[in-house]
C-alpha cells in the first residue's frame, strides 16, 4: 500500500503535479480509491498541477464530498502610496519640498504628543538667552566632541546647535530625522548664534497601542523576495507552501502579501545574467503568474515591488505599469513601495525594505541577520528611509511619502532576506523571508539567508505563527 502510494507520487511528479497533504492522507487510507485513481491519471493527458481531496474525488467519478463553501476574501484598499501620483522634479533643489513636507508632517506628530514644553521657532528660539525651550528641527549634522555630542537641527526658520554632554546623549539621533530638542538657550557670546543645552530628545515614534483585529476569522501571509528567474529560486520549498495552501490547516488565509522583489529582475547588479534561469524580464513575471495560478482561488495577493523589479528604483516605488500587470488574474492586486493597506479593516505597512542597509551601516545592533531595530527605529522616527543622500535612492517627490502617517497594527519588510518578528508599542513587525538560496554575492559576504519561512498573522486573533517550508 505504502509502495503503491510512493509509485503514485512519482507518477505525479513526473508530470509536475502534486497532492495536498488532505489528498495524501486519503489516498494513504482508501486502498481502493488510490487503484482507481492511478488508473485515471495514467489515462488522462490533463492533471492540474495540485490536486486537492475535491479534486481526486472528482477524477475517480466521486461526488460524495460536498465542495467546501469557497470564501474569497476581498477586504482590501490602498490607503496610501504613491501609484499614479508621482510629482517627483529632477532638479536639484526639489528635495526641498519633499524636506518642508516631512518636516511639517512630523513636526505636527511631534506636538500633538504635549511632551515638548514652550515649543519656539529656531528663529525666536535664538533670542531667548538664558531661557528653556524646545525646539523641533530636522537633523543636518552630528558630531562627536571632547565633552559630548554637537548637533545641528533646522527648521524652516533657521538652524541651531544643540550640545549634549555624553550622559545626557542617551541614543543619537540619525541625519535627516525629524526631532524635539529640549534645553536652555546660552548666552550670546561676540558674534556668534547662542546654542542650546540639550536635556533631552523627543522622537515622533507611534504611541502604545493595541493592534486592530478582523471581525472576519482571517489570516494573511507574508512572503517576499522570491526572485523569479534566479538560478537559486527554491523551487521545492514554494511547492510545500502552495501544498500548505490547500491544507485543512490553511484554511483561513484569505491574503497572501508579498514584500517585493517578486522576481530576480535583469541588470539589477554587474554579470547577473550569469546566475539567472530566465533571461527575459517579462517572462520571469510570466513564471510568477503561472505559479500564482496554482495559489487557491479564495486567496488575493497583494504585491509591491522592490529593488530589484521593473519599476523605477527611486523610492517611493509606484506599482508596477499595465504591460506586467497584464500577465496577472484578477485575484493579484498591485501597490506601490511604500504603500498602507487595509486589509480587513487592519492597517498593514507594507514596504520593500531597501533603507536597512542604511541603518546596518549607521545603528548598532542592525544586520543582515536581524534587521528588527531597524524596522523598530522607522516606527520611532516614523520615517521609512530617513537618510538622504546614502544607499537608498529617493525620488523628489512633493510629498514625503516615507513618511509614516498612521500608525501601523502591522509593518511588514523583506529585502534582507533573513526572517525576523517582533512587537514594537502594539504594531507587529515582521521582516518576511525569501525564497531564493544562498547567492554568490551573499557567499561572499557570508551572510546566510533564512528562506521559506512564511509569517501567517491571525488577524481576528493578533496573533503569529510562523511556517517553515
Ligand atoms: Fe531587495
Amino acid at each position: 500500500m505504502q509502495d503503491a502510494l510512493r509509485e503514485f507520487l512519482s507518477q505525479l511528479s513526473e508530470r509536475g503535479a502534486l497532492l495536498t497533504p488532505d489528498a495524501f492522507d486519503y489516498l494513504k487510507r482508501e486502498g481502493d480509491e488510490l487503484k482507481k485513481i492511478r488508473e485515471v491519471i495514467s489515462s488522462n493527458p490533463k492533471v492540474p498541477k495540485i490536486l486537492d481531496m475535491e479534486d481526486v474525488q472528482g477524477l475517480i467519478g466521486k461526488n460524495v464530498m460536498k465542495k467546501r463553501v469557497e470564501r474569497k476574501f476581498d477586504n482590501i484598499k490602498v490607503l496610501r502610496d504613491v501609484t499614479g501620483k508621482s510629482k517627483a522634479v529632477a532638479k536639484v533643489d526639489s528635495f526641498v519640498a519633499t524636506f518642508v513636507d516631512r518636516y511639517n508632517r512630523l513636526s505636527t506628530v511631534l506636538k500633538g504628543k504635549g511632551v515638548l514644553k514652550n515649543i519656539k521657532s529656531i528663529e525666536r528660539a535664538i533670542k531667548l538667552s538664558g531661557d528653556e525651550v524646545s525646539v523641533i528641527g530636522m537633523v543636518s549634522d552630528v558630531r562627536e566632541t571632547r565633552k559630548g555630542y554637537m548637533i545641528s537641527v533646522e527648521d524652516p526658520t533657521g538652524t541651531i546647535e544643540v550640545f549634549f554632554s555624553r550622559q545626557k546623549m542617551r541614543e543619537k539621533p540619525l541625519l535627516d530625522e525629524v526631532i524635539g530638542v529640549y534645553g536652555k538657550v546660552s548666552e550670546k557670546k561676540g558674534g556668534r548664534n547662542p546654542i542650546i543645552f540639550g536635556e533631552n530628545i523627543v522622537w515622533p515614534d507611534i504611541p502604545n497601542h493595541s493592534m486592530n483585529l478582523s471581525e472576519e476569522d482571517v489570516s494573511v501571509a507574508f512572503i517576499s523576495d522570491i526572485h523569479v528567474g534566479s538560478k537559486t529560486f527554491l523551487e521545492d520549498s514554494w511547492n510545500r507552501f502552495v501544498r500548505w495552501l490547500h491544507s485543512d490547516e490553511a484554511e483561513n488565509v484569505g491574503y497572501i502579501v508579498m514584500a517585493g522583489d517578486v522576481v530576480d529582475g535583469i541588470g539589477v547588479y554587474p554579470d547577473q545574467e550569469e546566475e539567472l534561469d530566465i533571461l527575459d524580464i517579462y517572462q520571469q513575471y510570466e513564471r510568477l503568474a503561472e505559479m500564482i495560478k496554482d495559489i487557491p482561488d479564495r486567496i488575493k495577493i497583494v504585491m509591491i515591488p522592490g529593488n530589484h523589479d521593473f519599476v523605477r528604483p527611486a523610492e517611493p516605488q509606484p506599482a508596477f505599469d499595465d504591460d506586467i500587470k497584464s500577465l496577472f488574474s484578477g485575484d493579484v492586486m498591485f501597490a506601490g513601495s511604500p504603500a498602507m493597506l487595509e486589509i480587513e479593516g487592519v492597517k498593514i505597512l507594507a514596504y520593500h525594505g531597501t533603507s536597512i542597509n542604511d541603518f546596518i551601516s549607521v545603528l548598532p545592533g542592525v544586520s543582515y541577520e536581524d534587521p528588527s531595530l531597524a524596522l523598530i527605529r522607522m516606527l520611532k522616527s516614523r520615517i521609512l528611509a530617513p537618510i538622504y543622500g546614502a544607499k537608498t535612492p529617493l525620488a523628489p517627490e512633493k510629498e514625503d511619502y516615507m513618511v509614516i502617517d498612521d500608525v501601523p497594527d502591522i509593518f511588514v519588510t523583506g529585502h534582507v532576506h533573513s526572517f525576523v518578528a517582533s512587537r514594537y508599542k502594539g504594531t507587529m513587525v515582521i521582516n518576511a523571508s525569501t525564497w531564493q538560496a544562498q547567492t554568490k554575492y551573499q557567499k561572499l559576504n557570508n551572510f546566510k539567508p533564512d528562506p521559506g519561512v512564511v509569517a501567517v498573522v491571525d488577524l481576528h486573533r493578533g496573533e503569529l505563527h510562523e511556517k517553515r517550508f
